[in-house]
C-alpha cells in the first residue's frame, strides 16, 4: 500500500508516532496534532468540497472559516484544523455527503 509522505513539516515529527489514514494512505501523525496539520505536511491544498461542488483549502486555521471540513471516522463536516488526530483514524478529503446521498441543491 501507497503511504502519503509528509514533505512540508517545520519541524520534525516526535518519535512517539503513529498512523492515520488519509483517502486510503497511510501517514504518519503524532499525538497532539490536528488533522489539518497532517493533511499540509502532506501537501494538501484543496480538502473540502462544498454544497455546490467546490473544492477549498483550508483558510483560517482556527475553526472559524468552516473551509476545511472532512470526513473523519464516516462522519462528514468535521473541522480538521479543531480536530486532533487519534490512532486509526480514517480521514477522507474532498467528499460531500449531499453528493454520496444523491441529494440536489436547488
Ligand atoms: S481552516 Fe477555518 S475552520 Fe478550519
Amino acid at each position: 500500500m501507497k503511504s502519503l509522505k509528509r514533505t512540508r513539516d517545520i519541524t520534525p515529527l516526535p518519535s512517539r508516532n503513529f498512523k492515520i489514514t488519509v483517502d486510503d494512505q497511510p501517514v504518519d501523525a503524532c499525538e497532539g496534532e490536528t488533522v489539518l496539520s497532517v493533511l499540509l505536511a502532506a501537501n494538501y491544498a484543496r480538502v473540502m468540497e462544498n454544497d455546490r461542488n467546490v473544492a477549498s483549502g483550508a483558510y483560517c486555521g482556527m475553526g472559524v472559516c468552516h473551509c476545511c471540513q472532512v470526513k473523519i471516522n464516516a462522519k462528514h463536516k468535521q473541522r480538521a484544523c479543531q480536530t486532533l488526530v487519534e490512532p486509526q483514524m480514517s480521514v477522507e478529503t474532498l467528499t460531500n455527503r449531499f453528493k454520496e446521498e444523491g441529494i440536489k441543491h436547488d
